[in-house]
């Protein structure tokens, strides 16, 4: 028999096998994964299906919401319910916790997720993602307060991501390294294409919405300069720069080739507390990077023990290679800080 690599679910079974995940945690991992196959289904009918264009509403975060975001969001609410080990989910485009209903099983599991990452992207066939965040409580909460939910990074028991690009792939972490798949068509699963991915430690690539620097802090704004200095400024040699809008892209493409993301707090969106999301955007890619070798902060301060106080808190952002981190952190540290 031809040798196939592992499928998504054989991969689970690997790691419930040898005792490094729980039985429930598999079930929500294939409720998790059967919603993104389900989500990139609407998007490959792009413009021929009914699913493209924006809503009137608007999410709690002020933003206009796409068609897309909301069907992915049900699409989600509603395969993930059904799993009956969650008892609560929370999403980017929900104001509110989502209980789970009373007519099916609960568990002490929670899911947070961005059900569509840079849905600017969608209506122009750019690649888009769906980002999640799963953590265990001691037991199911009497009372589904924001309270009882709010738990810091260092606590997720798995996070990854989809990504809608050329290909449709899941990249997942249980705590036990980062692992991609990549969707085959024809059996409808997920089989891997990455075992173990480790983000070089150094790199000559950034990624940061440069329209901005206006806003930046000032060692910010130097750190980006010296590196479009290239060859013949401080750092001695050519730095490139991609941005694409959709931070799952942006963390795949760094996960396998190194680089260094950054959405910082600026004094544009200071008030707002930065641009990202900790628990469903910054805490998952954190987890992500961190696995692999790489490093993940707010500013100086490491993103996965932030404690959090609300469901939509955003955070500054910087991830991945590691030296490119650790330099940024630095000259932050060096700075005068900003309150
Ligand atoms: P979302 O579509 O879920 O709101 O997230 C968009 C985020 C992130 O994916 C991306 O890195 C960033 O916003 C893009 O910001 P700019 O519009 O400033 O480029
Ligand atoms: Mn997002
Ligand atoms: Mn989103």
């Amino acid at each position: 028999m031809a040798h196939q690599t592992k499928t998504f679910m054989q991969h689970l079974f690997e790691l419930r096998h040898k005792g490094l995940i729980e039985r429930d945690l598999t079930t929500l991992l294939h409720a998790v994964t059967t919603s993104c196959k389900a989500i990139a289904n609407h998007l490959k009918n792009g413009d021929l299906g009914d699913a493209m264009g924006s809503l009137d509403s608007q999410n709690v975060q002020g933003e206009t919401q796409k068609k897309l975001d909301v069907i992915a969001n049900d699409i989600f609410l509603e395969r993930c319910q059904y799993s009956g080990v969650l008892c609560a989910m929370v999403s980017e485009e929900m104001d509110q916790i989502y209980p789970i209903p009373g007519d099916f099983p609960t568990g002490p599991y929670v899911l947070f997720f961005d059900p569509l990452d840079g849905s600017s992207n969608v209506d122009v066939n750019v690649s888009v993602g769906t980002i999640f965040s799963i953590f265990k409580l001691s037991e199911i909460p009497d009372k589904l307060t924001v309270e009882a939910l709010m738990k810091p990074g260092v606590e997720q028991v798995a996070a990854g991501y989809a990504l809608y690009g050329p290909s449709t792939m899941l990249v997942l972490t249980t705590g036990h390294g980062v692992d991609a798949f990549t969707f085959d068509g024809s059996i409808g699963e997920f089989r891997q294409t990455h075992v173990g991915i480790q983000i070089p430690e150094d790199t000559s690539e950034i990624a940061i919405n440069a329209s901005r620097a206006r806003y930046w802090e000032a060692y910010l704004k130097t750190y980006v300069d010296e590196c479009f200095e290239g060859a013949n400024g401080p750092r001695g040699r050519d730095f490139n720069m991609r941005w694409v809008a959709s931070m799952v892209a942006e963390v795949h493409r760094i996960l396998l080739r190194g680089g260094v993301f950054m959405y910082p707090v600026d004094s544009q969106n200071r008030k707002a507390g930065g641009k990202l999301r900790l628990l469903y955007e910054a805490n998952p890619m954190s987890f992500l990077v961190e696995q692999a070798g790489g490093r993940s902060v707010s500013r100086t301060d490491r993103i996965m023990e932030i404690a959090p106080e609300n469901l939509h808190q955003r955070v500054g952002v910087f991830m991945g290679s590691k030296s490119e981190v650790d330099l940024l952190v630095s000259k932050a540290q060096a700075s005068r800080s900003v309150s």
